[in-house]
């Protein structure tokens, strides 16, 4: 049994205020049968880290990217290591923003998803396929290339202490959600990627699914086989609805 994973990924919104209220608010939250990450901007993760201490609060904070070096000539980057000495024990990896604006590749994000095992950060490795790729029917071969870049680098067991989340860019921010039926399909294809390689592993493998979850829609995508938790963007922000989600996934 896959504990189910909720993720907030802020990308780059929010205040100080704004994080220290949302963390405030998570204390009304039961997030005891379901594993809770926020990712917020990374200058706010100490103070996001301090509060969810200070409240007790079932919740983990992540980052939304992760340096390649653990230190050194490296300007504006952050690494690993940073990253949790300052409160982040996950980062988010492959994010398809970072993907478009910062042109990340295949072989960068295989190299961060190594950087953040080595520096033990837990890594979200965030694949999928965009409106284009879908619409010529690639989004296996688009999927199965962004995975085997990493599988090329790490061993699927390497990457249980983190998930796959598996975010179709035509559903990322567009409250287009992809169907439940749409979503198992990618995440059944992406657990049968790793059973080729580590059976073992790919039993354990959480995949979340992310693009326009809502609490709305959540139910219906927490109950397919392989949705095992979701990356939630816009809904993220607010807490009611964010808390809702993570009773949907409890209630799964
Ligand atoms: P969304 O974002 O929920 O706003 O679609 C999801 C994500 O980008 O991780």
């Amino acid at each position: 049994m896959r504990t189910k994973l909720v993720a907030a990924n802020w990308k780059m919104n929010g205040s100080m205020d704004e994080v220290l209220s949302f963390v405030s608010a998570m204390q009304a939250t039961d997030a005891s049968a379901v594993d809770v990450l926020l990712c917020p901007p990374a200058l706010f993760i100490p103070a996001a880290a301090d509060a969810v201490t200070q409240h007790g609060i079932a919740m983990t904070i992540g980052a939304q990217d992760v340096g390649i070096a653990a230190q050194g000539a490296h300007t504006g980057e952050i690494g690993a290591e940073m990253l949790r000495l300052a409160g982040a024990y996950w980062t988010l990896v492959g994010h398809s923003e970072r993907r478009l604006d910062q042109e990340e590749t295949d072989d960068l994000i295989a190299t961060k998803m190594a950087a953040a095992v080595r520096g033990e950060l837990r890594p979200i490795l965030c694949v999928g396929e965009t409106l284009e790729q879908r619409q010529t029917g690639s989004e296996r071969v688009v999927v199965a290339r962004q995975l085997e870049a990493v599988l090329d680098r790490l061993d699927p067991a390497q990457l249980l202490t983190g998930a796959i989340a598996y975010e179709p860019v035509w559903a990322i921010g567009t409250g287009e959600t992809a169907t439940p039926a749409q979503a198992q399909e990618m995440h059944g294809f992406i657990r049968e990627m790793i059973d080729g390689v580590d059976p073992e592993a790919a039993r354990a493998m959480r995949i979340v699914y992310g693009g326009s979850v809502k609490p709305d829609n959540a139910t219906a995508l927490f109950a397919e086989a392989d949705i095992d938790g979701a990356l939630v963007g816009g809904a993220s922000m607010r807490a009611e609805s964010f808390a809702a989600i993570i009773a949907a996934a409890a209630a799964a």
